[in-house]
């Protein structure tokens, strides 16, 4: 690579016989990439890079990440800072425009949304043809994409109003199908959202309200709530957010790219994990294996166990949303007045892990998942819900993704190469 004092201008790349310089990119925060666009046309060939461990697929201006220190900004705001001070809907302004709106703004913002809370009559119906057994992401997943045949005929002359209208119907009407996927479950009445009552406050009665008596949202669980949503709210190219973007990088509509990020959501791998962590924790609890036990099979490769909640592909240090919440547990569960035994259980598995050299040399430590799940217990939140609130917190960072892939004039459909390894020609 050519530089100067402050980082390098061009690399170059030596091919066969052929020298290329390729043109280098920097972000705001000093990131560097080598720009490899034009690379196949001026060489033939093309970059492997299994799971896009070090490929860029688009500039983006929202969250900033950077896994060896541990930082994450949305549009600059440390994420300490954001979990402090703001709110959820407040994040959500600031993840689509960048810039933190002004009091009027965020509430002609909440106003909005608030209108568009109730499902279409004819949707309600379709919960009834699922099975009362079904997980609720693939409800949740089926019923977004289900926005579409609802919504196809709201047309608006100016596409990017067009966008911002689904964007606003999803933000508005996700909590109403997150919570009657859970209803279904248990076979309660639907609840009609309450407009009066701020978002979290209106998820809870969606979720924990029924015909027969008055239920009243408890604030220290709306807060917690509020705050879990925040930290979840985005993350830059992670697989559920590439997801969202590639689908509609061929122009699928919103409610259509969404459904299919619910989906990369759902694995274990991924959010998932939040759910697979509780489950983790209660095994140790119930006394199927001690948290020592637990560790050795999560380093034996045959055993096909990870320490769930550990790990991340761009955080070599403590995730700083687990830090968080770590701390906002202890908080939760004392305004609460409860005992969680699992608190203790995570911190032991916790403090196991970062002292065990298998987990230091990889670099693997608490992600955002492995405290998360006690704050949902805590709340009352049902296990198999875990995932759609993380969903639901998720919902604003897909969404300016989305919509910043439409507005970026260097946009194109995604379509990833291969190395083909198969056969070669042969006769039938
Ligand atoms: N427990 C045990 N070993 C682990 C764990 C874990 N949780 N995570 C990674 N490792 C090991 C791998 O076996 C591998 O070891 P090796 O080098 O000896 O082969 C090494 O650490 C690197 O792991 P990779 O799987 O290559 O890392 P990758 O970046 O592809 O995966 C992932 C990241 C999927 C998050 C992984 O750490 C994992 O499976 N964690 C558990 C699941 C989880 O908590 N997911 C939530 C992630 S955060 C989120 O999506 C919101």
């Amino acid at each position: 690579m050519s530089s100067d004092a402050d980082h390098p201008q061009t690399a170059r790349l030596v091919f066969g016989d052929k020298e290329i310089e390729l043109p280098i990119i920097v972000g705001t925060e000093g990131e560097i990439g080598i720009d490899i666009s034009k690379l196949r046309a001026r060489t033939g060939a093309v970059t492997f890079d299994p799971g896009f461990a070090n490929t860029a697929a688009c500039k983006s201006e929202i969250t900033f990440l950077n896994g060896e220190e541990g930082i994450l900004r949305y549009a600059g705001y440390p994420i300490e800072e954001l979990a402090e001070k703001s709110t959820f809907l407040e994040i959500a302004w600031l993840l689509f425009y960048q810039e933190l709106p002004t009091k009027d703004q965020l509430r002609e913002f909440r106003d909005e949304i608030r209108y568009h809370t109730m499902l279409h009559e004819d949707l309600k119906r379709f919960y009834s043809a699922l099975p009362k057994a079904g997980h609720p992401m693939a409800i949740c997943a089926a019923t977004v994409g289900a926005l579409s045949t609802f919504y196809q005929d709201v047309k608006f002359d100016d596409p990017a109003e067009q966008r911002r209208a689904a964007a606003i119907r999803l933000i508005a009407k996700f909590p109403t199908i997150a919570s009657y996927s859970f209803k279904h479950s248990i076979g309660q009445p639907f609840m009609y959202p309450r407009n009066d009552l701020e978002y979290t406050e209106n998820i809870l009665h969606l979720m924990f309200s029924n015909p027969c008596e008055e239920y009243v949202p408890d604030p220290v669980v709306a807060k917690a709530l509020d705050l879990l949503l925040i930290l979840h709210a985005d993350h830059e190219q992670n697989c559920s957010t590439s997801t969202v973007r590639t689908v509609g990088s061929s122009h699928a509509n919103l409610f259509a790219s969404v459904q299919a990020g619910i989906s990369a959501l759902w694995g274990p791998l991924h959010g998932g994990a939040n759910q697979k962590v509780i489950e983790m924790l209660m095994a140790i609890k119930e006394g199927n294996r001690s948290a020592k036990e637990f560790m050795a099979l999560a380093k034996d490769k045959n055993s096909g166990v990870r320490l769930m909640g550990f790990g991340h592909r761009v955080y070599k240090n403590y995730d700083p949303r687990a830090r968080i919440l770590k701390k906002a547990c202890d908080d939760v569960l004392k305004k609460m007045g409860t005992d969680n035994p699992l608190l203790e259980i995570a911190m032991e598995l916790e403090e196991i892990a970062l002292r065990d050299e298998y987990f230091i040399e990889r670099k693997l430590y608490p992600n955002v998942d492995f405290y998360s799940g006690i704050i949902y217990q805590a709340i009352g939140i049902p296990v198999d819900m875990f995932t759609v609130f993380f969903a639901m917190g998720r919902l604003p960072g897909w969404i300016s993704q989305w919509l910043e892939f439409h507005r970026d004039p260097l946009s194109r459909i995604n379509r990833p190469r291969q190395i083909y390894t198969g056969p070669k020609l042969r006769h039938y």
